[in-house]
């Protein structure tokens, strides 16, 4: 007989450009969290993603659908429709997102027009959580709120509640997340509020 029970899906997009270091190592220890709780997961980069900018045609607005056919169409769109839970980990660029990511977030105007130009309600009953993992290598106090507000709207946008989010300054060096004390308890705590 076959088994027909659906497995929750956790969708990682990772943010930075760079291979192994703070954000994906913050990535990675959530996933493997996720995955002892049952979850399905998958991670996407988005620097590795031919995704084109938006250019603000307006074309979602009318017609629900982006003029660009691109990897953000074939891959991410479908990945992140499906999606019980999105997080995202990413370094901070001049206090923001970084650029492959900042256009991958761009592109979900096509999902905020839907919603809100077209009132097409595709999330319906579905109880879909988003969460921010981050690092910088500063410590300003100020440092994570350009991510927090643009994370917010992106998860919006996809009607995602934006449930927490994990950040971490003061990590400069390449591989610094590796070291920080709390990390695994810190990964376990949010898991557990999910
Ligand atoms: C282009 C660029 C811009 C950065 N801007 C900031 C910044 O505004 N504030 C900050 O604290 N760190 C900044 N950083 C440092 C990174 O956020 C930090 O080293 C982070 O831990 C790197 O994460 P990763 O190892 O996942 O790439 C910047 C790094 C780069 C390469």
């Amino acid at each position: 007989m076959q088994n027909h029970k659906r497995c929750f899906m956790v969708l990682g997009i990772n943010g930075s450009p760079r291979h192994k270091v703070n954000s994906q190592h913050l990535m990675s220890c959530f996933m493997e969290e996720m995955k002892a709780r049952g979850y399905d997961t998958q991670v996407l980069t988005a620097v590795k993603l031919k995704i084109n900018p938006c250019i603000g045609c307006g074309n979602c607005e009318t017609k629900g659908v982006c003029i660009f056919e691109d990897e953000f169409t074939h891959i991410f769109l479908p990945e992140m429709i499906k999606a019980d839970i999105v997080v995202i980990s990413s370094p901070v660029y001049f206090y923001a997102f970084p650029a492959a990511l900042k256009a991958l977030i761009d592109r979900i105007q096509v999902l905020w027009s839907r919603k809100y130009r077209l009132k097409m309600d595709e999330f319906k009953g579905r109880n879909r959580k988003g969460v921010l993992l981050a690092s910088g290598a500063t410590r300003g106090k100020d440092l994570f709120d350009g991510l927090k507000l643009t994370a917010r709207y992106f998860f919006d946008a996809a009607d995602i509640k934006y449930e927490t989010s994990l950040c971490y300054r003061g990590m400069d060096e390449k591989g610094e997340m590796k070291k920080h004390l709390t990390l695994s308890e810190d990964i376990r705590d949010l898991a557990q509020k999910l």
